[in-house]
């Protein structure tokens, strides 16, 4: 695991687009893991402005969202589908049929998650899945106590996750209580994860996925065990890390990250 901290929300996010360019430009059909979030939102604006300014281009990449909400439809403006078609696919170049998203209004959930984990491997794997966490600790809708090696499955959400994501809903009423998503052991298949963790109220659960033990309480701690995931977060979110000075020197030094330090600020 490695550790990138960066100055400032929209650096992190410059450098995540980055990263996520260079792989698109080795390999034009990579197959994407995505995520949702607001912490999404401003990486997803600045890779549409990658594909207007840069020619960035999404035309032969296959996507795989890590979760839906149950029981509303993908019109519905709380649901994934409606955030991902309206905050990122429609302003680039991908074709729709590449796009993948649980549909939480299936009628039989177990086969729906089923095929998807099917598709996945259809695919061939997920080349690089893109990942934040949420303050329960939470990747995906992988609640407290999700096994470790889970796969894509139906999960009821915890108090918490309903507390933070419910003002996202007009009515927060509305917001449900259930979801699919990739289970943990899904994600850990991926050849490549990369989060971003961004602002002051993801500090103390980012320290705990990154430095604290290995526990299935969070299941972002189970990317510990991955052996090419990267954390790339602000000054904020990483401010109670232990060891920001040897992750900065990783950055400084390393050949790997050669390229991205003349294109972020270091
Ligand atoms: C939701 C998603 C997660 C995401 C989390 C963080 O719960 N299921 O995949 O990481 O939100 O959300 P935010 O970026 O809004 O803090």
């Amino acid at each position: 695991m490695q550790v990138i901290i960066q100055p400032t929300t929209m650096d992190a996010v410059n450098l995540v687009a980055c990263i996520i360019s260079e792989r698109l430009r080795q390999k034009p059909h990579l197959v994407l893991g995505l995520a949702t979030g607001r912490t999404m939102v401003p990486l997803y604006q600045r890779l549409i402005e990658m594909h207007q300014k840069e020619d960035l281009d999404f035309s032969l990449a296959v996507t795989f969202n890590l979760d839906e909400y149950i029981g509303i439809p993908p019109e519905h403006p709380g649901s994934y589908h409606y955030f991902m078609y309206n905050t990122f696919f429609r302003h680039i170049n991908i074709d729709l049929r590449n796009t993948h998203i649980p549909n939480g209004m299936a009628e039989d959930i177990a086969k729906e998650c089923k095929e998807y984990e099917e598709k996945i491997k259809d695919f061939g794997g997920i080349d690089l899945q893109l990942l934040s966490i949420g303050e329960s600790g939470h990747i995906g809708f992988n609640e407290p106590l999700s096994s470790m090696f889970s796969r894509t499955r139906e999960k009821a959400l915890s108090p918490k996750t309903i507390e933070q994501n419910k003002h996202l809903f007009s009515n927060p009423d509305e917001m449900p209580k259930r979801a699919i998503t990739m289970g943990v052991g899904t994600i850990l298949e991926a050849h490549e994860c990369l989060v971003l963790v961004t602002g002051k109220h993801k500090s103390k659960i980012l320290a705990r996925a990154v430095e604290g033990p290995f526990t299935a309480m969070i299941s972002a701690t189970a990317l510990q065990l991955h052996p090419n995931c990267t954390f790339v977060a602000d000054e904020d979110a990483g401010s109670e890390l232990e060891q920001r000075e040897y992750y900065q020197w990783i950055f400084e030094n390393e050949p790997e990250w050669e390229i991205y330090r003349n294109k972020v600020k270091v």
